[in-house]
């Protein structure tokens, strides 16, 4: 389990908890989301590099340390991609955003490209993709190999929830990228779902079932 990071802090765990109940509505789900999401974000630009920035305070002149947020960018993958960044863009406004839209085709099961929009000059900036299920792995794996083409620094992956399967998936294919995760379930069931899990992460969002 190299290059993976739980987090485990009591708030996320307690959130998440509170987002997995079945009756939770989809404005509590969405609600606990966001504010899930700002949590993460902070777990995931831990190690962001700083700049010296020479400011002024009421008193005197010094120099203080701050993010280069316009070199971050979030990208989700659609659909459920698009619940973690509110929050995320919340503690970094700065950042920039992409979409990376995907399908599996029925008959290969292989992901199918059908939307990708990303901010310019992809070769100076960090990639921070967001989904907030890692299950079978065939979405991240697809999503980050698209990314690379750009020649991005650097590439982080951020979930929810993940499984045994969905981890190694993702990192035989991309043992470069760190994966974030509020918890490692016990398995995948037939259908691709993680179990215990807490259902269709986009449903749950959008309010579609
Ligand atoms: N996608 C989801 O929304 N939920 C799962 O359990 C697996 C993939």
């Amino acid at each position: 389990m190299s290059n993976v990071h739980l987090i485990n802090h009591p708030l996320v765990q307690h959130k998440l908890t509170l987002m997995r109940r079945k009756d939770a509505s989809t404005n509590t789900f969405r609600t606990l989301l966001n504010e899930l999401s700002s949590l993460m974000a902070y777990e995931v630009t831990r190690d962001m590099p700083l700049q010296d920035v020479e400011i002024e305070t009421p008193l005197e002149t010094m120099t203080g340390r701050m993010i280069d947020g316009k070199k971050l960018v979030f990208v989700s993958i659609l659909r459920a991609g698009n619940g973690i960044l509110e929050g995320m863009l919340n503690v970094v406004p700065g950042a920039r955003v992409g979409h990376v839209g995907l399908y599996r085709d029925p008959q290969t099961l292989e992901p199918v490209e059908y939307y990708f929009k990303m901010p310019q000059e992809m070769q100076e900036r960090d990639i921070i993709i967001v989904d907030p299920m890692l299950a079978t792995g065939n979405s991240a794996i697809a999503a980050v190999a698209r990314l690379k083409q750009l020649k991005p620094r650097s590439i982080k992956f951020v979930c929810l929830l993940t499984c045994p399967e969905g981890i190694a998936a993702l990192q035989k294919a991309h043992p470069d990228v760190a994966i974030y995760t509020a918890a490692i379930d016990r398995q995948l069931n037939a259908h691709g779902y993680i179990l215990p899990g807490l259902g269709d992460a986009g449903d749950r969002i959008f309010g579609t079932k």
